[in-house]
């Protein structure tokens, strides 16, 4: 049975790249191993990711994935069964989120997670990964 969760959390101290890099590094190795794919959105002081796979895989990954002291206030926004996945070409594709990015502000203006619905929430990350170049690692 496949899944997508998505959830929000905000980084304790400063995202460098050197984290991101770890991030993307383990979720390369991982997730590829796990059948897991997904995007990772970041930028404006906080995380944003979407986790696509069996629903076992992706609860353990999540348990993980609380667990790092990179970050807190983890929200969960959803978690649904799916038949297709969206982000099926990404291990764990990474795209910024500027809240001053003009897509941003038109389409959801003072656009926060914690409170937005899940479905406002995907649709900003389905948008983002359409008019950015995510950095990424493939899931093939
Ligand atoms: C925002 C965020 C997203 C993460 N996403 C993933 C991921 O998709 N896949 C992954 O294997 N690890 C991810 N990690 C790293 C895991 O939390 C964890 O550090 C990693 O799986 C190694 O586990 P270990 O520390 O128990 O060895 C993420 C960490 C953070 C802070």
């Amino acid at each position: 049975m496949l899944v997508r969760l998505l959830y929000v959390s905000q980084p304790i101290g400063p995202v460098t790249t050197t984290v991101t890099t770890l991030i993307l590094e383990q979720s390369n190795i991982y997730n590829k191993k796990e059948n897991i794919t997904g995007v990772l959105c970041q930028g404006s002081g906080l995380w944003m990711q979407a986790l696509e796979g069996e629903r076992h895989q992706v609860n353990v990954l999540y348990a993980r994935i609380m667990a790092n002291r990179h970050h807190h206030n983890l929200e969960l926004l959803s978690m649904e069964e799916i038949t297709h996945r969206r982000f099926g070409e990404w291990s764990m594709a990474l795209v910024h989120l500027s809240k001053d990015d003009p897509m941003v502000q038109m389409a959801h203006p003072e656009f926060d997670p914690y409170s937005a619905t899940s479905k406002d929430a995907m649709s900003l990350l389905d948008a983002l990964l359409k008019t950015s170049s995510p950095i990424s690692s493939m899931a093939s």
